[in-house]
């Protein structure tokens, strides 16, 4: 008998075919996210379970499940959607997706940034218009990229990789963290550690890089803002919850900084209905890693990660090994 395993969205052929070869598959057919009793439902008596970010599972998806339930395989490098304890506590492994996704995201971020910059959205949306009359001295005047300074809040793959990007625009990199990197590490893109203050007081652009915990949830928020320069941007393809959505509604309203590029949201798939109106403000629906090669890459890595643990191996993205001890 094969193992019985959930998906909870379809995924890319490959993995799809990967997981098809392995398991017993079932899947959501519906191309939107479960209701929660939905998803109740289908995760009884499964031996593993393959959810996304937009799943909440914790004890009551774990107490439906069973018995059977060994592996947890989140489609994400993040996992604040996975109540890992209580899958520890009862023996479960639970595994992400790191690194895959990594130079996607990063691309992703410099394109927001580049974005809110140049105002590329809005230039577009006056072209389609049709009033583009004629080269003008002052449309669509935006801000310069190069030479500019970038603060990354937060300075472990992904930050790193926006670093490195950002070389190539001449910018100044600044970066926070828990703690400081290795002098390496930050000679091979010239960033350099400063305290959060100075980071947001000083920086042009500032960027988040922070996985959502209970450490960074509402990190910044009215106070933060107002540090910013006006003429300064924010971009966030992080985690929503990591900026306090009504502060950065007011600080834009009021002009506290001039602009936002935003991938995530605090209360994702709803976005503030303020920052819909906005011009300065580049709304992109959570796509950070949505290339067609990365988004397979996470789903045969999440594969890889069920296949070891049916193998009788500890899976090799395991955020839990002591499951295994
Ligand atoms: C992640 O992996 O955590 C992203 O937000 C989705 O790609």
């Amino acid at each position: 008998m094969r193992p019985k395993i959930y998906v909870t969205r379809c995924l890319p052929e490959d993995a799809m075919r990967l997981l098809g070869e392995n398991f017993d598959v079932a899947f959501n057919p519906h191309g939107r996210v479960l209701t929660r009793e939905e998803l109740l439902n289908a995760v009884k008596g499964k031996d593993g379970l393959l959810p996304l970010l937009t799943d909440r599972i914790d004890d009551e998806v774990m107490d439906a499940a069973g018995p059977r339930l060994k592996i947890i395989a989140n489609y994400a490098v993040g996992y604040n959607n996975i109540d890992v304890e209580a899958a520890t506590v009862r023996e479960i492994a639970v595994t992400n997706t790191p690194g895959v996704l990594t130079d996607t995201t990063a691309d992703l971020t410099m394109a927001l940034l580049l974005s809110v910059a140049r105002r590329i959205v809005e230039s577009d949306a006056c072209a389609r218009a049709g009033r583009y009359q004629g080269w003008d001295p002052l449309l669509l005047l935006g801000t310069d990229v190069h030479h500019k300074t970038l603060g990354l809040i937060g300075f472990g793959r992904v930050g790193f990789a926006v670093a490195r990007r950002s070389m190539g625009f001449d910018m100044r990199v600044l970066y926070h963290d828990r703690q400081k990197a290795d002098a390496g590490i930050e000679d091979q893109v010239g960033a350099t550690y400063v305290d959060l203050e100075t980071l947001l007081k000083e920086s042009d652009f500032v960027s988040i890089h922070v996985p959502l915990t209970e450490g960074t949830r509402g990190l910044i928020g009215s106070g933060s803002l107002s540090l910013m320069k006006p003429t300064a941007f924010i971009i966030n393809t992080a985690r929503g919850e990591v900026v306090d959505e009504d502060a950065l509604v007011r600080a834009l309203e009021e002009k506290v900084i001039a602009g936002a590029g935003l991938d995530v949201f605090e209360h994702e798939p709803a976005i503030h209905p303020a920052l819909m109106k906005m011009g300065n403000v580049v709304i992109l629906p959570h796509i950070g890693s949505a290339s067609m090669e990365t988004r397979t890459k996470m789903g045969l890595m999440a594969a890889e990660n069920l296949i070891a643990v049916f193998r009788g191996k500890v899976p090799p993205n395991c955020l839990n090994p002591q499951v295994f001890e």
